[in-house]
């Protein structure tokens, strides 16, 4: 069942964070089904636009759906991450995404709130939650790449007075995380304070925390091992998921990890089965290792065991 991400964070708040969770292709999609059920928890897909263009929007849409089908149990949202005004607007036609996040942050605060309100007065017209971003998180998202140096916190009396204006269901807020598999260089770490300071601002509002992939040490060392070259990586203390919940974490994002999964299990597979050519052999393996994988982010983020809270609350509403 799909449903908005505003309707999850409502049950959420300040009780457990869902995984969001980057997903590109079918295994992926099959791991994070199984996963999410055999830890019996609420989940959000994003798909951000790379995903959406790496063979075509209509592709992934299908094979969602058609998991939807297989696995009539799951609850879920689906939600673009990290879109522009052209890809929100395509979204929200679509009539397929439940959320969508339009990100201007790389505007001026009066261009990001311009952006931002047009993509939510459209959505809201058909009960399609909205997260917008403030603040600017370092990494690589969508082939960008801002320096952690040029990264910039969010700031709490801008953040509220943004939310006011845009009237967003939710906010990605820059708290000291980044995209992609070498988080925290130099002095840089999660900013609890802030976090903190933004919640004193927005109390009871829904904020998002990305960048929150926890780079296993296992799968670099799997992947290193097997000719992969990951020196330094580095990621989120998947225990401060627990600390970020009370201050109005509700929403965790997660794609690195999975990347780090796929590759891990096929670098090992191939080297160790050279004459393989059978991709269905490894893709198996995956599915099994991203199921077990996503099980455990779920008790991380509080969310395994919620299936049937969400449930029930749904259908107290409706
Ligand atoms: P990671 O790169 O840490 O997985 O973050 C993903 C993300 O925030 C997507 O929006």
């Amino acid at each position: 069942m799909i449903i908005t991400t505003k309707q999850f964070f409502k049950i959420a708040y300040s009780k457990f964070a869902v995984g969001a969770y980057n997903i590109n292709n079918l295994e992926q999609c099959i791991g994070l089904f199984r996963g999410n059920l055999d830890s019996q928890a609420p989940f959000i897909i994003q798909i951000s636009k790379g995903a959406r263009d790496y063979t075509d929007k209509s592709m992934l849409e299908a094979i969602i759906r058609a998991a939807d089908k297989l696995f009539p149990e799951a609850i879920f949202a689906v939600h673009l991450d990290h879109g522009d005004e052209e890809t929100c607007c395509d979204c929200i036609d679509s009539g397929f995404y439940s959320s969508v996040m339009i990100d201007a942050s790389a505007e001026e605060f009066e261009k990001n709130v311009e952006i931002t309100k047009r993509v939510v007065d459209r959505a809201h017209e058909k009960g399609i939650s909205v997260e917008a971003e403030l603040g600017e998180l370092g990494g690589v998202e969508e082939n960008i790449a801002i320096d952690e140096k040029n990264a910039h916190l969010t700031d709490p009396n801008q953040a509220k007075e943004f939310v006011e204006l845009t009237g967003c269901d939710s906010l990605a807020v820059a708290i000291g995380t980044s995209h992609g598999a070498y988080k925290f260089t130099g002095s840089q770490g999660l900013h609890f304070d802030r976090i903190a300071e933004i919640q004193k601002h927005l109390p009871e509002f829904p904020l998002v925390m990305h960048g929150s992939s926890s780079v296993p040490q296992e799968e670099v060392n799997r992947i290193n091992k097997y000719g992969g070259k990951l020196e330094g990586a580095k990621g989120v203390d998947e225990n401060d998921f627990a600390k970020a919940v009370p201050l109005g974490v509700v929403k965790v994002n997660i794609d690195t990890d999975g990347r780090l999964v796929w590759t891990a299990v096929h670098r090992k597979h191939f080297i160790e089965n050279p004459e393989n050519i059978d991709f269905r052999k490894p893709g198996k393996i995956f599915m099994e290792e991203y199921a077990k994988f996503i099980a455990h982010k779920n008790e991380k983020l509080g969310s395994a065991g919620r299936l049937e809270q969400v449930r029930k609350a749904l259908s107290a509403v409706y």
